[in-house]
């Protein structure tokens, strides 16, 4: 079976664990990495990186991952695609990722190894749910959440869009993140974090309200 041509924007960390996972699946190959403004000639796992501009101007069609774990660049990387015209966006899930099958997972997600999600949850447009995170039944991620590696989330949550939970915290059942809130690695979520609220700590406590355009990573 033939593979899809698929291209990873960035070309850190991020984006070599999501390599990998395409390479270990069998739906797409890796065609190229993208990056703002690369030397000439710069390779990236062996494949050529080409020039952001350049390729927005080559044309629609091609489908592509975003490799930026920080939501806001992804989410600015996606804008710049969209405006392009691009609109071919798949799902990663790794072969190792444990998906209940009524799960949906939108576009341009990405699940690590060893991510679980149970039954009834829903997963939005560009989401990460980083290396070996739990989300458990009937959860709803908005579009950009993201879990960092070890990210337990309990049955019923709701975590906003664009809203992070840092390495290795824990949301308690039933429990929602607005939109942009972040629980810090480490912490245990009881109680509801407001839109762009920080919360840390076990339990974890309100710590400030986010400044617009803060990045977490
Ligand atoms: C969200 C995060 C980046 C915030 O860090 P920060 O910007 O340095 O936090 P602040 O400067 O606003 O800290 C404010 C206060 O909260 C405390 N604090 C920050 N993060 C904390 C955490 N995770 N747990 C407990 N307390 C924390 C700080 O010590 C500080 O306390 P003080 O006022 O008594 O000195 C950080 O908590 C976090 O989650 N890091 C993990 C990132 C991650 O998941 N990496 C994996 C990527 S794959």
């Amino acid at each position: 079976m033939s593979r899809t041509p698929v291209h990873i924007v960035g070309c850190g960390g991020h984006a070599k664990v999501i390599a990998s996972m395409i390479a270990a699946g069998g739906h797409f190959e890796i065609a190229s990495f993208i990056d703002r403004a690369p030397a000439e000639g710069t390779r990236f796992l062996d494949r050529p990186v080409v020039a952001e501009e350049a390729f927005l101007a080559s044309g629609a069609g091609e489908a592509v991952v975003f490799g930026l774990g920080e939501w806001l660049h992804r989410a600015a990387a996606v804008a710049r695609f969209e405006s392009a015209g691009f609109s071919l966006f798949p799902a990663i899930v790794a072969p190792s990722a444990i998906v209940a099958p009524d799960v949906t997972i939108g576009e341009g997600s990405v699940l690590m190894p060893g991510v679980c999600v149970n039954a009834g949850s829903e997963i939005g447009d560009f989401c990460v749910l980083n290396t070996g995170a739990i989300l458990d039944h009937d959860c709803v991620l908005g579009r950009g959440a993201g879990l960092a590696p070890g990210v337990t989330v309990g049955g019923g949550c709701s975590i906003g869009s664009g809203a992070y939970i840092g390495i290795g915290a824990s949301v308690s059942h039933g429990r929602t993140l607005g939109d942009g809130a972040v629980l810090g690695g480490g912490g245990f979520l009881k109680e509801d974090a407001g839109a762009g609220e920080f919360w840390a700590g076990i339990p974890a406590s309100f710590v400030r309200n986010r400044v617009p355009g803060e990045t977490v990573l």
